[in-house]
């Protein structure tokens, strides 16, 4: 079957025929791909920065991020048939018997560092015609979320973020209003951060680094996000406009970005970290005055990765609820679709100019 893989030492990212997996279990599932997004991670793998293929193999096959439909069904399969469609979960737990997060199921959590990720550590991923997985680990999307349900996995970090910001606030002896909040980066993540922030009500802008006018900005103000350009206005003309965040949602890895707005965070609030620096940015911190705001104003660095199994069946929900109140919204995020065989140029953003989400299409 077709499957797109890096080969590390060599240096190289390409089209191969891997064998076709077959169900191992009783309660395993086969699935044919028919979509997986690229993002930041893969754009990092196939420059070899990151990724690790898994033990024994010269190879790892790629894609994280799928959306698939069920060809065959092991003998103890509930609840899921033949023409399902379904997203996997990323993450597969560690095996050490010391680890709490594995151990109760939130490998999101794993505290060794020996998890397994599909397409990004130690497992192949799914850009690859077909794949098998265990039941536990997939989730049936409903028909009707064919088109966007490849945007599932990048939503869960969002939903994830914002279930540990809602325990967070809950520290505050009072009921906190919404409030506020700031989406540093207009990327897929950042996007759907935006949608996850205003259903649960937070006045939200989007503060990124290009002036209008471009599609990311359209995108997100077409959901009701004013774009702010972080060439254009400093982070004190951010405050004058948008008022001080709550929530400080970073979704672009940017370090000097991140460090330079969190100095105008609301007392009590979040800074939430979700973007995976790929290069090193020389930056000078005031370190102390940065603490003692922190310590002043009760506020709170949050960094999160990944996400857990009700994680994505909350993305699927809001799927749902972002397409009817947004029509369109979801499927303006992705801007291309590409065969197999341009991988790398999807990544790279070579082909399909620019864009947000770049999507591969398996037939
Ligand atoms: C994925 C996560 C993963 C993280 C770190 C992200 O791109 O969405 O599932 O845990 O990379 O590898």
């Amino acid at each position: 079957m077709k499957a797109v893989a890096v080969f590390p030492q060599q240096r190289e990212v390409r089209v191969i025929d891997a064998p076709e997996p077959r169900l191992q279990s009783p309660t395993q599932v086969k699935v044919r791909t028919r979509e997986v997004g690229v993002c930041g991670t893969d754009r990092d793998i196939v420059q070899f920065l990151y990724g690790t293929s898994p033990p024994g193999s010269e190879y790892l096959i790629v894609g994280h991020e799928c959306l698939g439909e069920v060809v065959e069904v092991g003998g103890a399969v509930q609840g899921l048939q033949k023409g399902d469609l379904v997203v996997p979960r990323v993450r597969r737990p560690c095996p050490h018997a010391t680890c709490p997060a594995c151990r109760h199921g939130h490998p999101d959590f794993c505290v060794t560092g020996d998890y397994t990720e599909r397409g990004i550590k130690e497992a192949h991923g799914f850009c690859a015609e077909l794949f098998v997985e265990d039941v536990a680990y997939v989730h049936r999307v409903p028909a009707e979320l064919r088109e966007v349900a490849v945007l599932t996995e990048p939503l869960t970090i969002a939903e994830k973020a914002l279930r540990e910001v809602r325990r967070i606030q809950e520290r505050l002896p009072w009921k906190p209003e919404t409030g506020r909040a700031v989406v540093l980066g207009a990327g897929p993540v950042g996007q759907l951060g935006v949608m996850a922030l205003l259903r649960r009500g937070y006045v939200t802008t989007v503060y990124s680094r290009s002036p209008k006018p471009n599609e990311k900005a359209a995108a997100a103000e077409a959901v009701g996000a004013p774009y702010l350009s972080s060439k254009e206005l400093s982070v004190e003309e951010l405050v004058r406009r948008a008022g001080a965040p709550d929530v400080l949602y970073e979704a672009a890895g940017a370090a000097k970005a991140a460090f330079e707005t969190l100095k105008v965070l609301a007392p009590n609030g979040v800074v939430v970290l979700t973007g995976v620096p790929s290069h090193e940015e020389a930056l000078s911190l005031e370190g102390a005055a940065l603490l003692k705001q922190l310590v002043l104003k009760n506020q709170v660095v949050l960094g999160t990765v990944n996400a857990a199994d009700s994680d994505f069946d909350m993305a699927l929900d809001d799927l749902g609820r972002f397409r009817a109140r947004w029509p369109g919204g979801l499927e303006r995020l992705i801007t291309a679709r590409h065969p197999p065989e341009d991988y790398c140029d999807a990544v790279t953003g070579r082909k399909g100019g620019g864009g947000i989400k770049h999507v591969i299409t398996f037939t």
